[in-house]
């Protein structure tokens, strides 16, 4: 049986994604950021994950206002890294994993969320960041990778409600799939951050913490933040933070959380990543 064993939340910086290409991720200047991945990129190669069920936002890239689906899944056998405008980025093409992903897709429509199915599509720096920062410089990706793309750039965006009971449904639909894989799910963007208007560079490191508190066991609170309040509170951008709550809701009642770091802050935005491991069995629906 296919397993989800753990789950991880990163920011997916773009300017991280730069530094890592030109080969300046090492320097000591920028330590206090990559530092916060140390223990991250160890723990993979200990855990080895099969298949990553990688939760991001497009930003315009291969959705854009012609088409904007609310959660697309990506089915195909693989994706290449887009060109944002400055060229692709030179990191290997994404692998995809097309019989899981399409297990996921059947058991999810089943289980009541319409997902948009994609075959083919480029993939930007809120999917291949996390890939750099988790895994660093390789040659090749070393698991397989199922796109999840959620709209948070265009209102409205999916609920916390929903994006908790998404996870909740992706847990349901991995454990029916008869191969033995370990599959983690990781819930990328944020944290509070701002980019155009008047509020552009807005910072909320109280509500970023807070928010990394509150997910490990008060994640129904979070489920429950509006979009409008995510806006107040931690910037237009900040609600990409609601794609986290997806990967809290693949896991179970009970994590531990075996690494966090936080750094403020990184281009123009708060850097925030955690890593938890399942603890108990309890489904996240059947707690009261
Ligand atoms: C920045 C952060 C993002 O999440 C993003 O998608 C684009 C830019 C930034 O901080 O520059
Ligand atoms: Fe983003």
């Amino acid at each position: 049986m296919a397993k989800i064993t753990s789950g991880l939340g990163t920011s997916h910086i773009p300017l991280l994604g730069y530094m890592v290409d030109k080969g300046e991720s090492h320097l000591e200047k920028w330590a206090p950021i990559f530092d916060g991945y140390t223990f991250t990129k160890k723990w993979i190669r200990e855990q080895k994950p099969d298949v990553v069920i990688l939760v991001y936002n497009d930003h315009a890239t291969s959705f854009d206002m012609k088409v904007i689906p609310t959660f697309a899944i990506g089915c195909g056998e693989e994706y290449h890294p887009a060109d944002e405008g400055y060229g692709a980025r030179p990191v290997p093409v994404v692998k995809g994993s097309p019989i899981l992903a399409w297990h996921i897709t059947a058991s999810l429509i089943k289980q009541g969320f319409d997902m948009t199915i994609v075959n083919e599509m480029d993939v930007d720096h809120g999917l291949t960041v996390p890939l750099s920062m988790v895994f660093g410089e390789v040659e090749e990706w070393p698991c397989q990778v199922i796109p999840l793309a959620v709209n948070t750039v265009v209102y409205p965006s999916p609920t916390g409600e929903r994006c908790l009971a998404l996870g909740n449904a992706i847990r349901t639909a991995v454990e029916q799939f008869p191969e033995d894989l370990n599959v983690q799910v990781w819930g990328t963007g944020g944290m509070s951050h701002q980019l155009l208007g008047e509020r552009a560079g807005l910072i909320n490191q109280a509500w970023d913490l807070a928010f990394m508190d509150d997910l490990k066991s008060d994640y129904k609170k979070l489920a429950a933040i509006s979009q409008v309040e995510y806006i107040r509170e931690s910037g237009t951008e900040g609600c990409e933070m609601v794609m986290w709550l997806i990967m809290r809701g693949a896991l179970n009642h009970q994590v531990n959380e075996i690494h966090r770091h936080y750094h403020v802050p990184v281009s123009n935005t708060a850097l925030g990543h955690l890593i938890y491991e399942n603890t108990d069995t309890m489904n996240l629906e059947d707690k009261p």
